[in-house]
Order: structure tokens, then C-alpha cells, then sequence
């Protein structure tokens, strides 16, 4: 065997397998380098999902002739100079690698002109080398032709996706990019015809031009210290699906996926979604480059934070607290005359929602840049000091005794409650409310240490794998805090003693095996406030009552008096409704009374 250093136009190739992955890739590494050139108009061209040709043409500052030979080169690049720049990264692109990979596996055109120069100039590249060179008569900027891609490598042309495909994926790193540079026009040609335009516009206009459907049901969300910066909106949990796609998040003007970010996103909807759906949201954070490392992926879709907790309690609170002021949760508990008003799609003015600049309150600057202080985690996770309280800014007083004073029609369909007050009828989801009810009274009786509990006439034991049974071991301290009496019974057993009252009819098994297959894992890191909040809402989900149950007059009774007695807001910490209410107003009006 013999050992030898390999050609720089292979070392290319070998490199272009990381960074170039398809026609999208390539185009990212393109506007990326347009958009660090300052281009404040950047076009792109498209011609069979970009295998046959790429083009991208911006009015950027260009580069000379002497300096365009270098670009093409590996490690050349313009944007860090020293090792500490490296920690510091402003711009997109820093390893300058791009251009030599794209070089190596397409036929490459590269043309510049600077604004000092009157004439551009243009080299070709075919397998990395410059095969032509020559003047060229130009604006100010830089046009990329990338032809022909993988001719040379027919392995990787093989792996192209079919064209729909491949477009698909152009498409989506093209449409990237729209959303945080708003203040650059964008122009997209397919098959050398116009195929979307985006001129020069607000940050709200790009988005309501981008969302049209979506724009009515966000709100603004910002936060502003000295090293962390937040913007963007936040999506009504209406828009919520299981998949995490409606996750737009941005790291200093970079598209990125991340899961520190997306799980304190979902972390920070939690008292109002489920824990398996994902909100709309569009965030771009604004981060002091020492804080954040985007030399970690070769497509830079990932970054690695210096304390990623920080960042997941600094995002998680403030989504936490904008939602609280969002129409969807605040109208919810401003009960009376306000009632249901939300549910109806009453006050939605999508204007206003844009228009709402809203600072956050409670956590307000003076505690976001406390999070960069050391001992700020500490206190967090032992707090209990009510402005940083999670729950309270959900809360909002609402008229006493209000859901026993209401007047019981009856159930229907085994699955709603029917109740009227003066000015309209009031259906209860019961197994949203039993939930909601289950949910506050383990986690007033976790807070207050007073849970009423109920004891097992004979204790039930439960056996578990060695791994569940270590995770269950080390977290029982949860449950046994929270009304449940659990011992350790054996080498792989537990004996459960007392439940928790308000549980007495629920199925005890399955909801310990829930609790301790999504929550007792090794890998599950959270506050320990938060987990206890996370698994009261998994446990609350198997109280008493579900749909399908006839409730007796009595038990209608009991559930509207508990619901009293909770701090309530109008959704089960699952996030769907608990009651929703018709005014006799539309009642009227439906019957053309009015
Ligand atoms: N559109 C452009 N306008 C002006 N200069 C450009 C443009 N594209 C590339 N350059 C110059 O060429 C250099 C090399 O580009 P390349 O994309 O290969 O590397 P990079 O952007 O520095 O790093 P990375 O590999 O992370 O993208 C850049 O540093 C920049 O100076
Ligand atoms: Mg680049």
C-alpha cells in the first residue's frame, strides 16, 4: 500500500460530497455569498431543478480580477482572517470552500465587476481548472453559472431525486432566505421564465406576502438584550401541526434547525399544546457570534450554543410570555361578556395583531440579560418567586363561581356538557375539563404539599425493564410528590399504595408506563418545575372522565364546582378547548330573531 496525498481537484471533490449535496445546496452556498456581498438584489435562474444550469446574479460588491482566480481556490475566502474571527462569525459563509466544491462537479462560470472597475471579468472552470478567462462587460456585482452539475461524478447525479423533487428542495432554500432578508429583492426565474418575485419590503409585508393565509393568526414577538436578540411571530396554536416543518427559525440571519431551539419553541407552548404538535412560528435570533458556534455542520443547518440551557430557558419564557398576551389565550380568560368571544372569531383583526408591538413585562430585559449570569440557572430551577412564575401569566381572575352558577341543560353525545347563563348556552368539552380540573388540583396539592389521596385496598406492582425500572428509581421522587404513595418492591418492581384522589377511577397502570416511558429517560433534561408541570398534563390526560361517559346530575354538578375552584384558563393543558359558548345573540340572529 502505498500512501500519497491527493490531488487538490480530488481533496475538491471529496469535499463538494459534504457541501454539495444537490442543486439546493449549491444554491444556498450562491445567495449565501451574494447576500455577504451586500447585494440588495439577488436573481436567480433555474433550468431543470438546477442540474442543467444554476444561476444566481446579484448587485453585490463583486470581486476584482486579481482576486477572482483566489475565490475559486480552496480555504480562500474573504471573511475571517485569524483563528479568533473563527469564534466570532458574522457572515454566512466563513471556510471558503464553497466555490472550489461547486467548481469541481459542474461546469462553473464565475463573472465580477467591482464599482472600481469598468470592465468585469470572467473565468470558466471545468473539474476545478480555469479552461478560459476573459473581460467582460457588466454591472457591479457577480453572476454564477453553475452548469451541467455532477457530468463528472455520474455516482452522485445518480442519487438526484426526480426533478419535481429536486425543484422542491430549490424551492425551499430559495424561500429561506425570503423571510429574514426582507430589505433585499429576490427574483426567481424557472425555465428562463419569471417564476416568483419578492421586491424590497417590511419584514410583516414579506411575511404576509409569503403566508397570506397564516399572517391574520400571528402575533409579534421580540426581545431585546445586549446578546440576545428575538423577533419574528408566533402562530395561533390553531395552526399546529404534528410535524415540526412550520419551525422558521433564524440564527443570525442564517435558516437553521436545531433542536435545543425547536424543543424550547414546543416547550414554550406547552400549557396550551399538546406535547406532540408543533406551533407556527417564524424567530430570528439575533446572537452575539461568541455565543454560538455555526462551524459545527457541513451545511451549516446546525450551530451548537456555549450554554444551549440558557438559551432553551431564555426562548421557552419568552414565547411563554407573549403567548399570554396573544388574543388566543388572553381573550380565553377574561370570562363574563368576553366568553367564547375568540372561539367565535369575533375581534380578529389581523391588522391589529401586526401592529402590536408589545414589549414583554414580566420578563423583561433586566432578566433576559440576567440569564447570562451565572447563578441565574440556579435560581430559576428553585424558583419561586412569582414574576417568573410559568403558570401565573395564564391566570386571570374570572367571575366567581362562575361555572356552578350556570344552569345545566344536560350532556350530549356522551361527550359535552350543555349549560345556559343569561346571555347564551355554554358546552363544556368533559373530558377537556376533567383534564384541566386533574391538572390543577395535582399541581396546587404538589405546590401546597396537600393532595387528597385515596389508598389501594391492595397495593398494585408493576414490573419494569432494567432501564425503565433505574429511570423510574431515580424519578419517583416526582410521583411521590404529587400524591402517588410508590415504594420499591423487589429488584424490578414498584408497589403502588395511594393515588391521588381525583385518579381514583383512572386506569393506574397505563398511566404510570406513560409517565415513565416519556418522561423518565435519560435523555429528557428540563427544569424540574417544568417536568413536574409535563407530567401532571400527561396523568391529568387519564383522569376520571373521558368522552363516551353518561354523567349523572351530580357529577355535572361536582365538575362545574372543581372547575370553580381551579385557576382556569379556557384550555386543557393539552390545548384543546374546555368549553366554548354560543351568545344568544347568534342564536337569534340564526333564527333571524334579530
Ligand atoms: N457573490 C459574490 N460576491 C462577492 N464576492 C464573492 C461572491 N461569492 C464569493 N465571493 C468571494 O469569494 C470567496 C470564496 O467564496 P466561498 O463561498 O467559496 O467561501 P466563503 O463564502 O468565504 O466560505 P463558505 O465556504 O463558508 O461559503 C468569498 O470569501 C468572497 O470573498
Ligand atoms: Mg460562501
Amino acid at each position: 500500500m502505498t500512501i500519497k496525498i491527493l490531488d487538490d481537484n480530488l481533496i475538491n471533490k471529496i469535499a463538494a460530497g459534504e457541501v454539495v449535496e444537490r442543486p439546493s445546496s449549491i444554491l444556498r452556498e450562491l445567495i449565501e455569498n451574494s447576500i455577504d456581498a451586500k447585494s440588495d438584489k439577488i436573481e436567480v435562474y433555474i433550468e431543470d431543478a438546477g442540474i442543467k444550469k444554476l444561476m444566481v446574479i446579484d448587485n453585490g460588491v463583486g470581486i476584482s480580477k486579481e482576486e477572482l482566480k483566489i475565490a475559486v481556490l480552496r480555504h480562500a475566502t474573504s471573511k475571517i482572517v485569524t483563528e479568533d474571527d473563527l469564534f466570532s462569525i458574522s457572515s454566512l459563509g466563513f471556510r471558503g470552500e464553497a466555490l472550489p466544491s461547486i467548481a469541481s462537479v459542474s461546469k462553473f462560470t464565475i463573472s465580477s465587476k467591482t464599482k472600481d472597475s469598468d470592465i468585469g471579468y470572467r473565468i470558466k472552470l471545468e473539474n476545478g481548472k480555469i479552461v478560459e478567462e476573459n473581460p467582460v462587460a457588466m454591472k457591479t456585482g457577480t453572476k454564477i453559472e453553475v452548469e451541467n452539475l455532477f457530468y463528472n461524478v455520474p455516482a452522485r447525479r445518480k442519487f438526484l431525486k426526480r426533478e419535481a423533487t429536486e425543484f422542491s428542495h430549490l424551492y425551499k432554500s430559495f424561500f429561506n432566505f425570503l423571510l429574514v432578508y426582507n430589505d433585499i429583492t429576490f427574483e426567481f426565474y424557472k425555465e428562463n421564465k419569471k417564476y416568483k418575485f419578492f421586491p424590497k419590503e417590511s419584514a410583516k409585508k414579506r411575511v404576509s406576502e409569503i403566508f397570506p393565509k397564516e399572517s391574520p393568526e400571528l402575533f409579534p414577538i421580540s426581545l431585546d438584550v445586549e446578546d440576545f436578540k428575538i423577533k419574528g411571530f408566533i402562530g395561533n396554536p390553531e395552526l399546529s401541526y404534528r410535524r415540526s416543518h412550520n419551525l422558521y427559525t433564524f440564527i443570525n440571519g442564517r435558516f437553521i434547525r436545531d433542536k435545543t431551539i425547536i424543543h424550547a419553541i414546543a416547550h414554550g407552548y406547552r400549557s396550551i399544546l399538546d406535547s406532540r404538535e408543533y406551533p407556527f412560528v417564524i424567530l430570528f435570533f439575533q446572537i452575539n457570534p461568541k455565543l454560538v458556534d455555526v462551524n459545527v455542520h457541513p451545511q451549516k443547518l446546525e450551530v451548537r450554543f456555549n450554554d444551549s440551557r440558557k438559551v432553551h430557558l431564555i426562548i421557552s419564557k419568552t414565547i411563554e410570555e407573549t403567548l399570554a398576551k396573544t388574543p388566543w389565550v388572553k381573550k380565553d380568560l377574561n370570562v363574563g361578556s368576553s366568553l367564547g368571544q375568540n372561539l367565535e372569531g369575533e375581534n380578529r383583526d389581523p391588522k391589529s395583531f401586526f401592529n402590536d408591538t408589545t414589549q414583554l413585562d414580566h420578563f423583561n430585559k433586566s432578566l433576559a440579560n440576567s440569564l447570562f449570569s451565572p447563578d441565574f440557572l440556579e435560581r430559576s430551577l428553585k424558583q419561586k418567586d412569582p414574576s417568573l412564575s410559568n403558570e401565573g401569566d395564564f391566570i386571570k381572575p374570572m367571575k366567581r363561581n362562575y361555572f356552578s352558577s350556570l344552569d345545566v341543560i344536560g350532556q350530549a353525545h356522551l361527550t359535552y356538557i350543555i349549560c345556559q347563563d343569561e346571555d347564551g348556552l355554554v358546552l363544556i368539552d368533559q373530558h377537556a375539563a376533567h383534564e384541566r380540573v386533574g391538572y390543577e388540583n395535582l399541581l396546587n396539592g404538589y405546590n401546597n404539599k396537600k393532595i387528597q389521596t385515596e389508598s389501594l385496598l391492595i397495593p398494585l406492582i408493576l414490573l419494569f425493564s432494567p432501564e425503565k425500572f433505574s429511570n423510574l428509581k431515580e424519578n419517583l421522587s416526582f410521583l411521590n410528590e404529587s400524591g402517588f404513595e410508590i415504594d420499591i418492591f423487589g429488584s424490578d418492581s414498584i408497589a403502588i399504595r395511594k393515588i391521588p384522589y381525583i385518579f381514583r377511577k383512572a386506569n393506574i397502570e397505563k398511566l404510570i408506563r406513560e409517565v415513565v416511558d416519556d418522561y423518565f429517560t435519560s435523555d429528557f433534561s428540563m427544569a424540574y418545575e417544568d417536568k413536574i408541570k409535563h407530567i401532571f398534563s400527561t396523568i391529568s390526560c387519564h383522569s376520571v372522565t373521558r368522552a363516551g361517559d353518561k354523567l349523572n346530575n351530580y357529577e355535572i354538578k361536582s365538575l362545574l364546582e372543581q372547575m370553580d375552584e381551579i385557576n382556569f384558563s379556557a384550555n386543557c393543558p393539552h390545548g384543546r378547548p374546555v368549553y366554548y359558548k354560543i351568545s344568544k345573540y347568534e342564536l337569534d340572529k340564526k333564527f333571524h330573531r334579530v
